[in-house]
């Protein structure tokens, strides 16, 4: 069996989150998302509008995935590699390169992102009445 890993906020869920969810489970058997905490996100100066339990709830029930962790933090990667037996880790391809380091513990897989949409994208149209 193969198993997937793949992190991200997912806030305001849109077609670009589930095409990648798609994709990455497609290459494998199980697919694993890391949600960022809300305190992860307050770290990276993020905030996001679904609390992290409804972003939780919100992609434990796409059919993709197959179980959420939470993202606490940069460095858990390893460890969760490690824990959860991953065979690939996936992430979109606006993070090329930024984790390469992770080769050495399984196959790292960029897919290209869904253009013309972002959370950030969405927030803005909305403020602008588009
Ligand atoms: N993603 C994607 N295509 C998009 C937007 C996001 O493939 N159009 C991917 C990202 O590359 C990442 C995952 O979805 O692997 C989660 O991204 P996230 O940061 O939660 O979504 P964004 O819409 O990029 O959020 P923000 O605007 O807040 O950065």
């Amino acid at each position: 069996m193969k198993k997937i890993l793949t992190y991200g906020t997912f806030d305001l869920l849109h077609i670009g989150h589930i095409n990648i969810l798609k994709r990455a489970k497609a290459i494998g058997d199980y697919l694993i998302v890391g949600v960022s905490t809300d305190q992860f996100n307050a770290i990276k100066g993020k905030k996001s509008v679904y609390s992290y339990e409804d972003r939780k709830q919100i992609v434990e029930a796409i059919k993709y995935v197959d179980l959420v962790i939470p993202e606490n933090n940069w460095e858990q990667k390893i460890d969760d590699i490690k824990k959860y037996g991953i065979d690939i880790f996936v992430m979109g391809d606006d993070w090329r390169g930024k984790f390469d380091y992770l080769k050495e513990y399984c196959e790292v897989v960029y897919l290209p992102r869904t253009s013309n949409i972002s959370t950030t994208e969405v927030k803005i149209d909305i403020k602008n009445n588009k």
